[in-house]
């Protein structure tokens, strides 16, 4: 192969600009060109491509956020969008695209893939770290941090006040970041939408760390909990009279430097997706697992569910006695 393509996609998360040089810098090394696609596949459906040299990417490793910008495509559903897409990787003479993003960005790729033959390789960039294939997905470390950092500061309110604090994180359909933030923060209770815990549960919590004496409480709560943080809130408050406060963290959790942890990962990935290329795979996943890296088809990293840690699920539950 003498050219290739990188784009990021979806959510945008700390450690894609690290993964985007990554791809430039080992295919550099190699002796391939590498077209950066602006905006994602709105930008590809547009044609927004230019070459990317390695000095391109200088001073970009430590940097949050995406340099090469991201969207959340509505055009790419339509197969006209994704046809006009691959003309224009044939224009540039493209031989294999770098999708660098979450679930809904693999679909995109892999479609094109199906019906245009464009070879592709993603890599996992979300902070959600719900991808089945890889044991962590880039940007996760650094949104358990920034998250737990405001747990942190929360607490310290919260006792001084004696309050029940409910905090809302992100992850739309996972609990993984809720559950870290959980037991790093030493939260009381953590609601997740992998468990079909009952809002009455946060109830009996409160009620009980009153009887112990604790000097109020932290819950937990995934953004993808049914009802949010704030019904969990809503019924601790109905039924207790308790003083509670919802806090809902948002996108300052996709912000922020990368963490040495999401760095070191998106250097390995974006490094394997040019290889995985060059030794001809395509229409998989770069992932890393216990054995290193790891390779799984695109259709799988949606169809297959990462499950969150179940021992550390447990561990919250102990801990908070
Ligand atoms: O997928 C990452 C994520 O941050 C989710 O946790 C969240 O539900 C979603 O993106 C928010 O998307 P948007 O930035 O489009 O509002």
């Amino acid at each position: 192969i003498k050219r290739v393509a990188v784009l990021t996609s979806g959510g945008d998360a700390p450690g894609m600009n690290a993964a985007i040089r990554a791809v430039v810098r080992t295919a550099t090394f190699e002796g391939i060109e590498v077209v950066g696609v602006r905006r994602g596949f709105s930008g590809l459906h547009r044609g927004e491509l230019q070459l990317l040299g390695p000095r391109d990417v200088a001073n970009t490793i430590q940097r949050g956020g995406t340099v090469l910008l991201t969207a959340r495509s509505s055009t790419w559903r339509t197969p006209e969008g994704r046809a006009r897409g691959a003309a224009h990787l044939r224009e540039w003479n493209v031989d294999g695209l770098i999708v660098i993003g979450g679930d809904g960005s693999f679909h995109g790729g892999h479609y094109l893939q199906q019906e245009h033959g464009v070879p592709v390789v993603g890599v996992p960039g979300t902070i959600d770290n719900d991808l089945y294939g890889t044991d962590h997905t880039i940007g996760y470390f650094t949104a358990v941090e920034t998250a737990l950092d405001a747990v942190d500061k929360l607490r310290d309110t919260g006792a001084s006040h004696e309050r029940i604090f409910v905090i809302e994180v992100m992850g739309r359909h996972a609990g993984h970041i809720a559950l870290d933030v959980a037991v790093a923060g030493g939260a009381e209770e953590v609601f997740i939408p992998e468990d079909g815990k009952p809002v009455a549960d946060a109830i009996a919590v409160v009620q009980d760390s009153v009887a112990k004496g604790k000097l109020g409480s932290i819950i937990i709560v995934a953004e993808g909990y049914p009802g949010g943080a704030q019904g969990v809130a809503d019924a601790i408050q109905a039924e207790t009279g308790l003083e509670t406060r919802v806090s809902i963290l948002g996108h300052i959790q996709r912000g922020g430097s990368p963490v040495s942890s999401d760095r070191i990962l998106a250097s390995r990935l974006g490094e394997a997706s040019v290889y995985a290329l060059m030794e001809g795979r395509s229409n998989v996943m770069v992932g890393r697992g216990s054995g290193g890296i790891t390779y799984t088809p695109l259709h799988e990293t949606w169809e297959k569910r990462k499950d969150v840690s179940r021992d550390l699920y447990r561990c919250a539950k102990t801990l908070s006695v």
